[in-house]
């Protein structure tokens, strides 16, 4: 006779991504994502809409992902959520929601850290099919953080490396933004580089000891360059907007890769992957998969499971389950949550 998995409703709001997932065992049955367009037109998130928009969305969501998973909430064994990091008026529409379905059902709460989630996107089921061994590093890029961490367990992660100024997914909507790409540019910027010339441009390099990051930079290098050319030929970011995207891309990404590769000079730790939003691109997912050749043991998780998503917050709640770590009706959303 087959045993029921734990069944785990997780819910994630920290951003501009409503999204709930149902985790059984380790394999995710739903994951609903709605990313919230109204941000569109204001080049940014603006974090008044986005918690109103998390207000409207979370309970269709939830419904959402229950009937994809052909469940019920008597299914549920525990209800996960984002407590932080993030934006304040988004996290508390999450967290409200999850305290009162947890008291609703009688059912215990897990509180998730949203950075931790990412890094644990990589033990879904069908998230890659070699899974991390312990320990690994972990290129952890997002639009809010881009950090090194020095994973020894589930429940033991160490941030070796951090950036002092903009994180690796602003430098790429900012530098988007500069040659006219919407916001957020990224994922746009990312595809239009396939087809361009990664040495057309140079831009300078940030020289920033040891493991922690900078973009300023190359933001405030890329926008004098652009201005300068611009000023010669105002047609110039139309005439080469491929190749643009195409060296702006490599520059942030080589940032990427260089501190990668010391981080693991520096720990001895040959295992090697990357979580959050700025994973789900291409030239530094195929950069990272081809250290491969080097010796590196490399990690790249699913497109769906690197921007924002409630699987990763099911898969963090399971583990937390699993250590019998629940959390009270006391807690509060932590915009700036600590490890
Ligand atoms: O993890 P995430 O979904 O949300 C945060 O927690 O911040 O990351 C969003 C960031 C945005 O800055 C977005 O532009 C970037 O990830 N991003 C990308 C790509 N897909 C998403 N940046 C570069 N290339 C992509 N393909
Ligand atoms: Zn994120």
């Amino acid at each position: 006779m087959s045993q029921k998995h734990t069944t785990i409703l997780g819910i994630e709001s920290s951003c501009d991504d409503t999204s709930a997932a149902i985790i059984s065992g380790v394999k995710i049955v739903s994951n609903c994502v709605s990313t919230q367009k109204v941000h569109q037109k204001y080049g940014g998130v603006v974090p008044e809409l986005a918690s109103r928009a998390h207000q409207e969305l979370i309970v269709p969501v939830v419904e959402e992902a229950l009937s994809e998973a052909k469940m019920t909430l008597e299914d549920i064994d525990a209800i996960a959520v984002t407590r932080g990091p993030g934006l304040m008026g988004s996290l508390v529409v999450g967290v409200s929601f999850a305290k009162a379905l947890a008291l609703a059902i009688n059912k215990p709460l897990i509180d998730v850290n949203h950075m931790k989630a990412h890094i644990l996107a990589h033990f879904i089921e069908d998230s890659n099919t070699n899974r991390p061994q312990f320990p690994f590093l972990c290129l952890t890029v997002s639009g809010g953080h881009t950090q090194i961490v020095e994973v020894q367990s589930p429940y033991d992660m160490k941030v070796i490396g951090t950036t002092i100024d903009d994180a690796a997914g602003e430098a790429f909507d900012k530098a988007a933004k500069m040659i006219g790409i919407d916001y957020p540019g990224g994922p746009e910027l990312d595809r239009i580089a396939e087809e361009g010339n990664p040495d057309q441009f140079s831009f300078s390099k940030p020289r920033i000891a040891e493991l922690d990051f900078s973009f300023s930079g190359l933001k405030t290098s890329i926008l004098y360059n652009i201005r300068d050319w611009v000023k010669e030929d105002p047609d110039f970011i139309s005439k080469n907007k491929i190749d643009l995207c195409a060296s702006i891309r490599k520059s942030i990404v080589d940032i990427l890769i260089s501190k990668i590769n010391l981080a693991s000079k520096k720990t001895g730790i040959i295992n090697l992957a990357i979580a959050g939003g700025v994973s789900a691109n291409r030239e530094l997912r195929r950069r990272l998969s081809m250290m491969e050749q080097e010796g590196f043991k490399v990690h790249v998780p699913k497109f769906e499971y690197c921007t924002d998503n409630a699987a990763m917050i099911a898969i963090a709640g399971k583990f937390s389950y699993d250590k019998g770590a629940f959390a009270s009706q006391d807690i509060a959303a932590d915009p700036r949550l600590k490890w």
